[in-house]
């Protein structure tokens, strides 16, 4: 990490690209006996999209849809099986070991359960500063400084430093989890699900605070959630997955207003702080997600669709530009009002 990037945090420039992804895939083989090959679960069957500094992009659907092995990818825990993935401009495909480390540095990962990612025999200041030993060469004095600027930003009181994980509720462990992803002044923070495990009236808080820090900083993040109303709340722009593939991807306001994929619209219509007026007509989601290891042909989400026609069940439907976001579905101008 360079000496300009350790100083303390400055707001970086709003809408600059740091994060493209062009159809990424992450692919497990999974064993299926002693005398049969073994099947290829598509756990993420080929994503494209960017993020821009200052900026969120939600990406939702169901659990299994691939969410979580997305941000193993973007946070270079795991490489793709094949695509392209650039962070802040250089391309993780030819990356030695020295440069992956480095880029690690710019993205850090925020969790869904604050109680198992914090060391609970750690002292909150200590768990803090450790990205910081390991990563910069800042002296001890400067690393106590930052740890109490970022502990104020996100409403830490500075006796805070010295406690453990276990004497803070949920919402502060989660603040501390953010404190801990902003350390090294990353350019994106990837969060899988971060308030999925807190009570509703928390959750507001959480995401206030990240959307308050991401003003401070013009920090990006790749926010990762099942739940459309948490999504609204914090979303520049929307991609909504099923089964390892994005059906429709857009502006938030695009997306909320008149989603066109009728996945898009069966979520909304089980969201029930989502488009009150229009949910009485949208049928909700019937039948169960299909094994990502056998998923249907044609369109994967044919067999729950309620506008579905023979060619779905044998064409692909790409990824197509239309009234202002992008949507994969062969009938989608029937959903345009
Ligand atoms: N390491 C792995 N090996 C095999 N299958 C996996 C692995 N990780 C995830 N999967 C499968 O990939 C699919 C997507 O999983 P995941 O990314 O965790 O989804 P989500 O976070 O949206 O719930 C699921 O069917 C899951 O079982
Ligand atoms: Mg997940």
């Amino acid at each position: 990490m360079s000496a300009t990037e350790t100083k303390s945090m400055t707001k970086r420039e709003t809408g600059t690209v740091v994060l493209e992804a062009t159809g990424l895939k992450r692919h497990y083989p999974v064993a299926r006996g002693l005398l049969r090959a073994p099947a290829m679960v598509k756990a993420l069957d080929g994503a494209s999209f960017t993020v821009k500094a200052g900026q969120t992009l939600a990406v939702v659907g169901e659990s299994g849809c691939g969410k979580s092995t997305l941000a193993r990818l973007v946070s270079l825990i795991e490489e793709p099986t094949e695509g392209e993935l650039v962070i802040d401009g250089i391309d993780t495909g030819n990356l030695g070991e020295h440069g992956k480390r480095e880029l690690r540095c710019t993205v850090q990962m925020v969790f869904q359960n604050p109680y198992g990612s914090l060391n609970p025999r750690k002292k909150v200041g200590d768990i803090l500063e450790e990205p910081l030993i390991v990563n910069t060469s800042l002296p001890a004095a400067e690393r106590r400084a930052r740890v109490a600027e970022v502990m104020a930003k996100v409403g830490l009181r500075p006796d805070h430093y010295a406690r453990y994980p276990h004497m803070f509720s949920g919402g502060q462990r989660q603040r501390i989890a953010i404190a801990r992803a902003l350390m090294l002044n990353p350019s994106i923070v990837v969060a899988d699900e971060p308030v999925s495990a807190l009570d509703i009236s928390i959750q507001a808080q959480v995401l206030n605070l990240m959307m308050d820090l991401q003003d401070e900083l013009g920090v990006a993040y790749l926010f990762i959630s099942h739940d459309l109303g948490v999504v609204r709340h914090i979303a520049t722009d929307v991609m909504v997955m099923y089964l390892g593939k994005p059906v429709e991807s857009g502006p938030k306001d695009v997306i909320f207003e008149a989603p066109l994929h009728p996945y898009t619209q069966a979520l909304m219509a089980a969201t029930p702080q989502v488009e009150a007026e229009h949910r009485a007509e949208r049928k909700p989601l019937t039948g169960e997600l299909p094994s990502p290891l056998n998923p249907p042909p044609g369109c994967t989400f044919h067999k729950r669709c309620p506008i579905a026609q023979p060619r779905c069940s044998a064409e692909v439907p790409q990824l197509r530009p239309l009234a202002g976001r992008h949507v994969a579905c062969h009938f989608a101008e029937q959903n345009l009002s």
